[in-house]
């Protein structure tokens, strides 16, 4: 198995003397005030919690926009902090935007423009040439934030995601010391879509400064592809699943990313959580009744209204689970600046109104939404309470939601839903899959998830659990340094020995 350790020296041993720097938009710790007292905590969504662990392995720095009220408080004056705060093992070299900046960059630009446009969750995305020349202007201030950091040392700058199209040419321009790999946590459309980017040349061309450019599964490769041989000169080769643009080379490959799988299994088992169970259960009035969660950031792309709607229908058409099911959405509210984002909220809760309004007796209601920034505890005690898990994404990069329910199920109990458009429906076909668009389908879904005999939730939860604990995030970062390091990945540890 691939561990934290064990990744650990493998990133000592193969990136020796570089500099490591992970640049991303979202920070892993944000601090801000309770009364008087300085507080951090971790933000929601699959890039923190997929690279933290990481980070905690390999040490090195992690480059993020500040975002929390007391962050400034607590950094040096390169603004600077250890972390995890408690117990450090890495650098956050925190960046700060002004507000102009902040909207333009991360507001327009990369979530009003590029997150609509690689979602198609018909949504439509708006582009702005000023936006544009905030965001790269940003950029040039994260290129000189790692360029503080590295000088002309040899580095590795592993990039985070949409907010950094541009990032790889400027770290060139600065330093030929650098290799960056760029990780696209969500999807890469195809080429048709991508004609609507005015940019497209430009951040392409930009893209293709990284030596690995990285996707969560094969067909954004092939998007990609596409995309690069639709509109730029350069040489496409689709068998070594390469570009090369005047005399560069990027590979462009696919890596499923994972969770840290034995951490959330332990935490799971521990008697912490055994408690926050039991309180969670008495507060929201759960005992005896069947339970279905969905944990999203209050977002388009992840179906909230269709499984509202699929509770709706799923009462309608089997009445007997009036006053016994309950469907709790745990929602982080998320980029609310957004006018699609506050739309999607005031819909929520009118929907949830309606809907309750519809069924509830004394002392039930069918939906229940706790939007708050729930803490790993909260969510792993949250996993090991529900019958039935909702993924139900439009389309989505990876999601890691299921797999975290998943690996919290030391039970084996449990089944999880899982839209098909999701990167994770490659892995998890145990999953009961749906199309999240037809709301008759994710009803009977319902159904059949809450029906589903213990014998299979547990044959079903077996297989799940042996992929995502084998394909965990350390295997993940593994494979991928292995890749832009040139070395062989060894798989000897899926040989079992019977002696
Ligand atoms: C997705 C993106 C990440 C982002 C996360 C949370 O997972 O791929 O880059 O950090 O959503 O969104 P936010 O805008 O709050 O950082």
């Amino acid at each position: 198995m691939w561990t934290r350790e064990r990744l650990g020296n493998l990133i000592k041993s193969k990136i020796g003397d570089r500099f490591l720097v992970v640049v991303s938009n979202r920070e892993p710790y944000v601090h801000v005030f309770d009364g008087d007292e300085v507080k951090y905590y971790v933000p929601p969504g699959g890039l923190v919690t997929a690279i933290e662990p990481i980070m905690e392995a390999s040490g090195g720095y992690w480059v993020a926009q500040a975002s929390g009220e007391a962050d400034n408080l607590v950094v040096d004056e390169k603004n600077e902090v250890g972390c995890p705060p408690e117990n450090p093992n890495f650098t956050l070299k925190r960046v700060f935007l002004t507000k102009e900046e902040e909207a333009g960059f991360y507001y327009n630009f990369a979530n009003a423009g590029m997150w609509p446009l690689c979602h198609v969750a018909y949504v439509r995305p708006r582009f702005d040439a000023k936006d544009y020349k905030i965001y790269k202007q940003v950029q040039e201030k994260y290129a000189d934030a790692v360029a503080e950091i590295i000088g002309d040392k040899p580095a590795f700058v592993f990039i985070q995601d949409y907010h950094f199209a541009n990032l790889a040419r400027m770290l060139k321009e600065r330093s030929r010391n650098i290799v960056t790999a760029q990780f696209w946590h969500i999807p890469w459309p195809n080429s048709e879509v991508m004609r609507i980017l005015p940019f497209k040349d430009e951040i392409l061309g930009d893209l293709l400064y990284n030596d690995l450019l990285a996707f969560q599964v094969q067909s954004h490769v092939i998007n990609f592809l596409d995309s690069v041989n639709r509109f730029l000169e350069a040489r496409v080769e689709y068998d070594t699943s390469r570009v090369i643009k005047v005399g560069r080379t990027t590979l462009v490959r696919s890596f499923p990313i994972g969770i840290d799988y034995e951490h959330v299994s332990q935490l799971s088992a521990s008697d912490r959580i055994a408690t926050v169970r039991k309180e969670i259960v008495k507060k929201y009035r759960l005992k005896d009744k069947v339970v279905a969660i969905g944990v999203d950031r209050i977002d388009y792309t992840k179906g909230i209204i269709e499984r509202f709607r699929a509770v709706d229908r799923f009462l309608e058409k089997n009445p007997h689970y009036i006053g016994k099911f309950v469907f709790v959405q745990l929602g982080a509210l998320s980029r609310m600046q957004i006018v699609a984002y506050r739309e999607l909220n005031d819909t929520l809760n009118e929907m949830m109104v309606d809907i309750n309004e519809k069924y509830q007796s004394s002392g039930w209601k069918p939906i229940i939404m706790v939007r708050a920034n729930h803490s790993k505890e909260e969510l792993t005690a949250w996993n090991g309470i529900a019958n039935v898990s909702m993924v139900t994404s439009l389309h989505d990069g990876m999601n890691l939601v299921g797999k975290e329910f998943v690996a919290a199920r030391n039970d084996l109990k449990g089944a999880l839903i899982l839209s098909e458009f999701t990167g994770a429906a490659r892995e998890l076909s145990d999953a009961v899959q749906v199309n999240p668009f037809f709301i008759d389908g994710l009803a009977d879904a319902i159904k059949q998830a809450v029906e589903m005999s213990p014998d299979e939730q547990q044959r079903r939860m077996v297989r799940m659990r042996d992929v995502i604990g084998y394909q965990n995030v350390y295997r993940w970062a593994a494979k991928l340094l292995s890749e832009i390091f040139n070395f062989e990945f060894v798989e000897y540890d899926t040989e079992v020995v019977d002696n």
